[in-house]
């Protein structure tokens, strides 16, 4: 089953190129080719959904949920990872609820190890940021990570990611340990001004 068409989906043009990756609304066909990777212990540790045999995170790639926010990566034709772009509202008081509303996403990324260390993830997430304040014209852009998952904390910082706060102890793992966890995010005013600098 194909997702609703969400407000990331409808955007016009896509598949959209950058500099060497191919980005596209995710679909339930992509499910093999990304479970490639996302069966790999490395790829699974820090993530938030993780599945344990390919017919469950089929399923789970036939849920338009779990598909709406989410685009595909392809490198020389080739699935190499995932973006999430998950719209939501500002925190605000009920008075001017209706003007946080929808002006926020948090993003999510997930990037096939055999294609590491070259900067795709960067490029993708770069890419990411501008479709976020470029076409979706939002206010605020935010990512979570655990502490220890470096390469995704040193990514969001080569973007251009602020660190906002370190979470003592405040994350739950799988493995059933409460471990630290950052948050980072970025302002449209903040990314235009890298833009034109
Ligand atoms: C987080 C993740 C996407 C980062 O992948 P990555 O390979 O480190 O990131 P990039 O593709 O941007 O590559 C960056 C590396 O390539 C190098 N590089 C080479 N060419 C580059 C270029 N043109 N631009 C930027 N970096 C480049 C960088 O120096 C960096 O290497 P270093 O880590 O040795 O300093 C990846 O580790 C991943 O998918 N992890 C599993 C899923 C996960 O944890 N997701 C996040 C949950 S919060």
């Amino acid at each position: 089953m194909e997702p609703p068409h969400s407000r990331l989906h409808s955007l016009p043009g896509w598949p959209r190129a950058t500099e060497r990756l191919v980005l596209r609304p995710a679909a339930a066909s992509d499910a093999e080719a990304t479970w490639a990777y996302r069966r790999l212990p490395e790829s699974s540790r820090w993530v938030t959904s993780a599945w344990n045999d390919l017919p469950d995170y089929r399923r789970s790639f036939t849920d338009p949920a779990h598909l709406r926010d989410r685009l595909v990566m392809e490198s020389g034709g080739t699935v190499v990872g995932e973006a999430v772009v998950r719209l939501g509202d500002a925190w605000s008081q009920r008075e001017v609820a209706h003007l946080a509303a929808g002006t926020e996403a948090e993003l999510g990324w997930s990037l096939d190890p055999a294609a590491g260390g070259r900067g795709l993830a960067t490029e993708a997430v770069s890419f990411l940021l501008r479709l976020c304040f470029a076409d979706l014209g939002l206010r605020r852009v935010h990512a979570r990570c655990f502490a220890a998952n470096e390469p995704s904390w040193r990514l969001m910082e080569r973007v251009g990611m602020r660190r906002e706060s370190h979470l003592v102890a405040g994350a739950l793992h799988r493995d059933g340990t409460w471990k630290d966890g950052y948050a980072y995010a970025l302002l449209a005013d903040q990314w235009r001004a890298t833009q034109n600098a």
